[in-house]
Protein backbone atom coordinates (compact mmCIF):
# COMPACT_ATOMS: atom_id res chain seq x y z
CA UNK A 1 0.00 0.00 0.00
CA UNK A 2 2.67 2.23 0.69
CA UNK A 3 2.69 5.14 -2.26
CA UNK A 4 -0.08 4.42 -3.53
CA UNK A 5 -3.32 6.33 -2.92
CA UNK A 6 -6.51 4.62 -2.10
CA UNK A 7 -9.74 6.37 -3.04
CA UNK A 8 -12.40 5.24 -1.06
CA UNK A 9 -16.12 6.47 -2.19
CA UNK A 10 -18.49 7.20 1.12
CA UNK A 11 -22.20 7.07 0.90
CA UNK A 12 -24.60 8.37 3.90
CA UNK A 13 -27.88 7.65 3.84
CA UNK A 14 -29.34 7.45 7.68
CA UNK A 15 -31.89 10.03 8.11
CA UNK A 16 -32.50 13.01 5.90
CA UNK A 17 -29.75 13.72 4.30
CA UNK A 18 -28.17 11.87 0.66
CA UNK A 19 -24.33 12.48 0.51
CA UNK A 20 -21.74 11.27 -0.93
CA UNK A 21 -17.88 12.23 -0.47
CA UNK A 22 -14.88 10.80 -1.75
CA UNK A 23 -11.29 10.37 -0.29
CA UNK A 24 -7.76 10.38 -1.46
CA UNK A 25 -6.34 8.30 1.70
CA UNK A 26 -7.59 11.07 4.59
CA UNK A 27 -7.49 13.58 2.04
CA UNK A 28 -10.91 14.64 1.02
CA UNK A 29 -11.55 15.56 -2.24
CA UNK A 30 -15.61 16.01 -2.29
CA UNK A 31 -18.34 16.14 -0.30
CA UNK A 32 -21.77 16.39 -1.62
CA UNK A 33 -24.80 16.72 0.58
CA UNK A 34 -28.34 17.13 -0.76
CA UNK A 35 -30.65 18.41 1.90
CA UNK A 36 -34.53 17.10 1.66
CA UNK A 37 -36.63 20.13 2.15
CA UNK A 38 -39.85 17.79 1.65
CA UNK A 39 -40.11 17.77 5.54
CA UNK A 40 -39.89 21.22 6.87
CA UNK A 41 -43.51 21.48 6.64
CA UNK A 42 -44.15 18.39 8.74
CA UNK A 43 -41.64 19.94 11.56
CA UNK A 44 -39.49 16.76 11.86
CA UNK A 45 -38.35 13.96 9.63
CA UNK A 46 -41.21 11.15 7.69
CA UNK A 47 -39.18 7.87 7.65
CA UNK A 48 -41.04 7.22 4.43
CA UNK A 49 -40.50 10.07 2.71
CA UNK A 50 -37.39 9.86 3.46
CA UNK A 51 -36.53 6.93 1.90
CA UNK A 52 -38.02 7.68 -1.28
CA UNK A 53 -35.99 11.11 -1.54
CA UNK A 54 -33.02 9.44 -1.04
CA UNK A 55 -33.90 7.22 -3.96
CA UNK A 56 -34.36 9.95 -6.23
CA UNK A 57 -31.11 11.74 -4.53
CA UNK A 58 -28.87 8.95 -4.26
CA UNK A 59 -27.30 8.08 -8.51
CA UNK A 60 -26.78 12.63 -8.90
CA UNK A 61 -25.32 13.01 -5.37
CA UNK A 62 -22.62 10.11 -6.65
CA UNK A 63 -22.00 11.36 -9.64
CA UNK A 64 -21.54 14.94 -8.62
CA UNK A 65 -19.20 13.89 -5.38
CA UNK A 66 -16.99 11.62 -8.51
CA UNK A 67 -17.24 14.68 -10.72
CA UNK A 68 -16.06 17.04 -8.53
CA UNK A 69 -13.56 15.01 -7.17
CA UNK A 70 -12.19 14.30 -10.76
CA UNK A 71 -12.39 10.72 -10.61
CA UNK A 72 -13.66 7.76 -12.50
CA UNK A 73 -15.60 5.40 -10.90
CA UNK A 74 -13.29 2.91 -11.86
CA UNK A 75 -10.68 4.82 -9.57
CA UNK A 76 -12.14 3.58 -6.84
CA UNK A 77 -10.65 0.85 -4.31
CA UNK A 78 -13.92 0.27 -2.46
CA UNK A 79 -17.37 1.75 -1.19
CA UNK A 80 -17.92 2.76 2.32
CA UNK A 81 -21.37 3.16 3.60
CA UNK A 82 -23.07 3.78 6.72
CA UNK A 83 -25.51 0.45 7.95
CA UNK A 84 -26.87 2.06 10.82
CA UNK A 85 -28.15 3.68 13.26
CA UNK A 86 -30.40 5.59 11.55
CA UNK A 87 -33.80 5.08 10.02
CA UNK A 88 -34.24 1.73 8.33
CA UNK A 89 -35.88 2.47 4.75
CA UNK A 90 -33.11 5.12 4.64
CA UNK A 91 -30.40 3.28 5.08
CA UNK A 92 -31.62 0.55 2.92
CA UNK A 93 -31.14 2.67 0.01
CA UNK A 94 -27.67 3.40 0.64
CA UNK A 95 -26.71 -0.16 1.71
CA UNK A 96 -28.32 -1.69 -1.39
CA UNK A 97 -26.56 0.83 -3.64
CA UNK A 98 -23.15 0.77 -2.01
CA UNK A 99 -23.82 -3.25 -2.45
CA UNK A 100 -24.89 -2.87 -6.14
CA UNK A 101 -21.40 -0.60 -6.79
CA UNK A 102 -19.09 -3.12 -4.94
CA UNK A 103 -20.29 -6.20 -7.22
CA UNK A 104 -20.61 -4.19 -10.19
CA UNK A 105 -17.19 -2.88 -10.02
CA UNK A 106 -15.57 -5.42 -8.18
CA UNK A 107 -14.53 -4.02 -5.45
CA UNK A 108 -14.23 -4.71 -1.30
CA UNK A 109 -17.62 -3.33 0.84
CA UNK A 110 -17.19 -1.45 3.82
CA UNK A 111 -19.40 -0.64 6.36
CA UNK A 112 -19.73 2.36 8.60
CA UNK A 113 -21.02 3.50 12.03
CA UNK A 114 -23.03 6.01 11.71
CA UNK A 115 -21.54 7.20 15.41
CA UNK A 116 -17.94 6.18 15.18
CA UNK A 117 -18.14 7.96 11.63
CA UNK A 118 -18.74 11.55 13.51
CA UNK A 119 -16.17 11.00 15.95
CA UNK A 120 -13.40 9.58 13.29
CA UNK A 121 -14.52 13.18 10.65
CA UNK A 122 -11.87 15.03 13.29
CA UNK A 123 -9.24 12.59 11.12
CA UNK A 124 -10.41 14.20 7.45
CA UNK A 125 -7.31 16.29 5.72
CA UNK A 126 -8.05 18.83 3.45
CA UNK A 127 -5.83 18.83 0.65
CA UNK A 128 -2.86 20.04 0.76
CA UNK A 129 -3.27 21.14 4.45
CA UNK A 130 -2.26 19.06 7.72
CA UNK A 131 -4.42 19.89 10.08
CA UNK A 132 -3.42 18.65 14.17
CA UNK A 133 -5.29 15.47 15.10
CA UNK A 134 -6.68 14.07 18.32
CA UNK A 135 -4.16 11.89 19.61
CA UNK A 136 -5.40 8.75 20.98
CA UNK A 137 -6.63 8.35 23.87
CA UNK A 138 -9.40 11.18 23.78
CA UNK A 139 -13.08 11.73 25.64
CA UNK A 140 -15.36 12.77 22.84
CA UNK A 141 -18.92 14.56 23.24
CA UNK A 142 -20.95 13.20 20.69
CA UNK A 143 -23.97 15.26 20.10
CA UNK A 144 -26.77 14.71 17.57
CA UNK A 145 -30.76 14.90 16.45
CA UNK A 146 -30.66 10.95 17.65
CA UNK A 147 -27.78 10.35 20.28
CA UNK A 148 -25.95 12.07 23.27
CA UNK A 149 -22.27 10.12 24.16
CA UNK A 150 -19.63 10.40 25.91
CA UNK A 151 -17.27 8.16 23.69
CA UNK A 152 -13.61 7.23 25.69
CA UNK A 153 -11.15 6.73 22.19
CA UNK A 154 -8.68 4.48 22.89
CA UNK A 155 -8.07 3.50 18.67
CA UNK A 156 -9.66 4.00 15.59
CA UNK A 157 -12.44 1.56 15.85
CA UNK A 158 -11.88 1.15 19.79
CA UNK A 159 -14.29 3.49 21.16
CA UNK A 160 -16.31 2.99 24.41
CA UNK A 161 -19.46 4.90 25.41
CA UNK A 162 -18.84 6.02 29.00
CA UNK A 163 -21.85 8.20 29.13
CA UNK A 164 -25.09 8.49 27.21
CA UNK A 165 -28.78 9.96 27.24
CA UNK A 166 -30.99 8.37 29.54
CA UNK A 167 -34.24 9.94 27.35
CA UNK A 168 -33.63 12.81 24.54
CA UNK A 169 -30.72 13.53 22.67
CA UNK A 170 -29.54 17.01 23.14
CA UNK A 171 -30.41 17.86 19.21
CA UNK A 172 -33.86 16.61 19.94
CA UNK A 173 -34.19 18.79 22.79
CA UNK A 174 -33.14 21.94 20.91
CA UNK A 175 -35.63 20.38 17.98
CA UNK A 176 -38.52 19.73 20.37
CA UNK A 177 -37.77 23.74 22.03
CA UNK A 178 -37.91 24.83 18.61
CA UNK A 179 -41.29 23.22 17.63
CA UNK A 180 -43.10 24.58 20.87
CA UNK A 181 -41.63 28.20 20.39
CA UNK A 182 -42.89 27.35 16.70
CA UNK A 183 -39.80 27.60 14.53
CA UNK A 184 -38.99 25.47 11.63
CA UNK A 185 -37.22 22.09 11.62
CA UNK A 186 -34.66 21.24 12.76
CA UNK A 187 -34.39 24.03 15.20
CA UNK A 188 -30.78 24.04 16.74
CA UNK A 189 -29.75 26.36 14.41
CA UNK A 190 -32.56 28.63 14.44
CA UNK A 191 -31.75 28.63 18.42
CA UNK A 192 -28.57 29.60 18.07
CA UNK A 193 -28.95 32.34 15.50
CA UNK A 194 -31.58 33.52 18.01
CA UNK A 195 -29.64 33.07 20.86
CA UNK A 196 -26.56 35.85 19.92
CA UNK A 197 -28.67 39.07 20.64
CA UNK A 198 -30.67 36.88 23.67
CA UNK A 199 -30.09 37.35 27.60
CA UNK A 200 -28.90 33.58 28.40
CA UNK A 201 -29.71 34.65 32.28
CA UNK A 202 -32.83 35.79 31.45
CA UNK A 203 -35.11 32.92 32.30
CA UNK A 204 -34.57 29.38 34.22
CA UNK A 205 -35.26 25.95 33.43
CA UNK A 206 -34.21 23.13 36.00
CA UNK A 207 -31.26 20.66 35.57
CA UNK A 208 -31.36 17.27 35.67
CA UNK A 209 -29.85 15.51 38.55
CA UNK A 210 -28.59 12.25 37.06
CA UNK A 211 -25.92 10.49 38.80
CA UNK A 212 -22.69 9.87 36.86
CA UNK A 213 -22.06 10.65 33.62
CA UNK A 214 -25.29 9.83 32.01
CA UNK A 215 -27.71 12.76 30.66
CA UNK A 216 -31.52 13.38 30.65
CA UNK A 217 -33.28 15.86 28.58
CA UNK A 218 -36.96 14.95 28.69
CA UNK A 219 -37.61 16.98 32.21
CA UNK A 220 -36.01 20.08 30.11
CA UNK A 221 -38.29 19.74 27.36
CA UNK A 222 -41.56 19.14 29.62
CA UNK A 223 -40.92 22.18 32.19
CA UNK A 224 -40.20 24.35 28.74
CA UNK A 225 -43.20 23.31 27.20
CA UNK A 226 -45.36 24.19 30.53
CA UNK A 227 -43.54 27.69 31.17
CA UNK A 228 -44.53 28.44 27.81
CA UNK A 229 -48.15 26.96 27.96
CA UNK A 230 -48.39 28.89 31.05
CA UNK A 231 -46.74 32.42 30.03
CA UNK A 232 -49.37 32.30 27.02
CA UNK A 233 -51.95 32.10 28.89
CA UNK A 234 -50.98 35.64 30.38
CA UNK A 235 -49.49 36.77 26.86
CA UNK A 236 -50.22 35.27 23.52
CA UNK A 237 -47.29 37.44 22.30
CA UNK A 238 -44.94 36.30 24.73
CA UNK A 239 -42.73 34.38 22.59
CA UNK A 240 -42.74 36.73 19.35
CA UNK A 241 -41.52 39.55 22.44
CA UNK A 242 -39.14 37.44 24.36
CA UNK A 243 -37.81 35.11 21.33
CA UNK A 244 -34.17 35.72 21.48
CA UNK A 245 -34.39 35.79 25.33
CA UNK A 246 -36.03 32.43 25.28
CA UNK A 247 -33.37 30.92 22.95
CA UNK A 248 -30.48 32.14 24.60
CA UNK A 249 -31.83 30.27 27.88
CA UNK A 250 -33.15 26.85 26.95
CA UNK A 251 -29.27 26.80 24.68
CA UNK A 252 -27.67 28.02 27.75
CA UNK A 253 -29.54 25.60 29.90
CA UNK A 254 -28.54 22.68 27.02
CA UNK A 255 -24.82 23.47 26.69
CA UNK A 256 -23.99 23.43 30.53
CA UNK A 257 -25.61 20.23 30.96
CA UNK A 258 -23.46 18.94 28.14
CA UNK A 259 -20.45 20.63 29.70
CA UNK A 260 -20.63 19.56 33.12
CA UNK A 261 -20.75 15.85 32.04
CA UNK A 262 -17.89 16.54 29.58
CA UNK A 263 -16.20 18.16 32.78
CA UNK A 264 -16.84 15.29 34.81
CA UNK A 265 -15.84 12.57 32.47
CA UNK A 266 -12.05 14.51 32.13
CA UNK A 267 -11.88 14.23 35.61
CA UNK A 268 -12.74 10.77 36.01
CA UNK A 269 -11.05 9.48 33.12
CA UNK A 270 -8.00 12.25 33.80
CA UNK A 271 -7.40 12.09 29.82
CA UNK A 272 -7.49 16.05 29.13
CA UNK A 273 -8.06 15.76 24.73
CA UNK A 274 -11.38 16.86 24.30
CA UNK A 275 -13.64 16.67 20.99
CA UNK A 276 -17.02 17.01 20.28
CA UNK A 277 -18.90 15.65 17.21
CA UNK A 278 -22.31 15.37 15.64
CA UNK A 279 -24.96 18.56 14.61
CA UNK A 280 -24.75 19.89 18.15
CA UNK A 281 -21.27 20.65 17.33
CA UNK A 282 -22.38 23.28 15.15
CA UNK A 283 -23.57 25.12 18.28
CA UNK A 284 -22.07 28.11 19.01
CA UNK A 285 -22.25 28.71 22.49
CA UNK A 286 -20.70 24.58 22.38
CA UNK A 287 -18.01 25.27 20.59
CA UNK A 288 -16.94 28.27 22.79
CA UNK A 289 -17.61 26.50 26.17
CA UNK A 290 -15.54 24.12 24.66
CA UNK A 291 -12.62 25.96 23.36
CA UNK A 292 -12.85 27.84 26.97
CA UNK A 293 -11.44 24.79 28.00
CA UNK A 294 -8.29 25.01 26.19
CA UNK A 295 -7.81 28.62 27.66
CA UNK A 296 -8.79 28.35 30.98
CA UNK A 297 -7.28 24.77 31.97
CA UNK A 298 -4.89 23.91 29.62
CA UNK A 299 -6.78 20.85 28.06
CA UNK A 300 -6.43 19.82 24.58
CA UNK A 301 -9.81 20.23 22.22
CA UNK A 302 -10.44 19.17 18.85
CA UNK A 303 -13.58 21.50 17.10
CA UNK A 304 -14.67 20.14 13.91
CA UNK A 305 -15.22 22.32 10.70
CA UNK A 306 -18.77 22.97 10.14
CA UNK A 307 -19.55 20.84 7.52
CA UNK A 308 -18.32 17.91 9.34
CA UNK A 309 -20.31 18.51 12.43
CA UNK A 310 -24.01 17.47 10.29
CA UNK A 311 -24.79 14.68 8.72
CA UNK A 312 -22.26 14.12 5.76
CA UNK A 313 -20.22 11.35 3.76
CA UNK A 314 -17.08 12.31 4.40
CA UNK A 315 -16.55 10.99 7.82
CA UNK A 316 -17.97 7.71 6.37
CA UNK A 317 -15.56 7.45 3.41
CA UNK A 318 -12.83 8.45 6.04
CA UNK A 319 -14.11 5.92 8.39
CA UNK A 320 -13.75 3.41 5.37
CA UNK A 321 -10.12 4.45 4.39
CA UNK A 322 -9.35 3.33 8.05
CA UNK A 323 -10.92 -0.45 7.30
CA UNK A 324 -9.87 -0.95 4.13
CA UNK A 325 -6.19 -0.25 5.50
CA UNK A 326 -6.94 -3.48 7.95
CA UNK A 327 -8.74 -4.93 5.28
CA UNK A 328 -11.53 -5.32 7.34
CA UNK A 329 -14.52 -5.86 4.45
CA UNK A 330 -18.11 -6.48 4.89
CA UNK A 331 -20.21 -9.59 3.17
CA UNK A 332 -23.03 -8.97 0.79
CA UNK A 333 -25.76 -10.23 3.06
CA UNK A 334 -25.24 -7.75 5.86
CA UNK A 335 -28.58 -6.01 6.79
CA UNK A 336 -28.60 -2.16 8.47
CA UNK A 337 -29.28 -1.87 11.95
CA UNK A 338 -31.62 1.05 13.25
CA UNK A 339 -30.39 1.27 16.58
CA UNK A 340 -26.85 1.67 18.31
CA UNK A 341 -25.07 -1.79 19.42
CA UNK A 342 -23.46 0.47 21.97
CA UNK A 343 -25.88 2.43 23.57
O1 LIG B 1 -25.58 14.73 13.34
P1 LIG B 1 -26.83 15.30 12.77
O2 LIG B 1 -26.74 16.08 11.48
O3 LIG B 1 -27.90 14.19 12.52
C1 LIG B 1 -28.05 13.09 13.37
O4 LIG B 1 -27.21 12.16 13.29
O5 LIG B 1 -29.02 13.15 14.15
O6 LIG B 1 -27.49 16.22 13.92
C2 LIG B 1 -28.67 16.92 13.69
C3 LIG B 1 -28.99 17.71 14.94
C4 LIG B 1 -30.38 18.34 14.91
O7 LIG B 1 -31.04 18.05 16.12
C5 LIG B 1 -30.07 19.83 14.80
O8 LIG B 1 -31.04 20.68 15.38
C6 LIG B 1 -28.76 19.92 15.55
O9 LIG B 1 -28.05 18.77 15.13
N1 LIG B 1 -28.01 21.14 15.20
C7 LIG B 1 -27.79 22.14 16.09
C8 LIG B 1 -27.09 23.15 15.38
N2 LIG B 1 -26.89 22.71 14.09
C9 LIG B 1 -27.47 21.47 14.01
N3 LIG B 1 -28.12 22.27 17.38
C10 LIG B 1 -27.76 23.41 18.01
N4 LIG B 1 -27.08 24.42 17.39
C11 LIG B 1 -26.73 24.33 16.09
N5 LIG B 1 -26.07 25.33 15.50
ZN1 LIG C 1 -25.44 12.21 12.60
Amino acid sequence: MTGKYIYILGIESSCDDTSAAVTRNKELLSNIIANQEVHKQYGGVVPELASRSHQQNIIPVIQSALDKANIKKNQIHAVSFTRGPGLLGSLLVGTSFAKAFSLGLAIPLIEADHLEAHVLAHFIQEPDSLSEVPSFPYICLTVSGGHTQIVLIRDYFDMEVIGRTIDDAAGEAFDKAAKIMGLPYPGGPFIDRYAKTGNPLAFRFPKPRIAGLDFSFSGLKTSFLYFIRDRLKENPAFIEQNRTDLCASIQQNIVSILMDKLIKAVEKTKISTVAIAGGVAANSLLRGAVMDLQIHRGWRVFIPKFEYTTDNAAMIAISGYFKYTKNDYAGYSLAPYSRSFRS
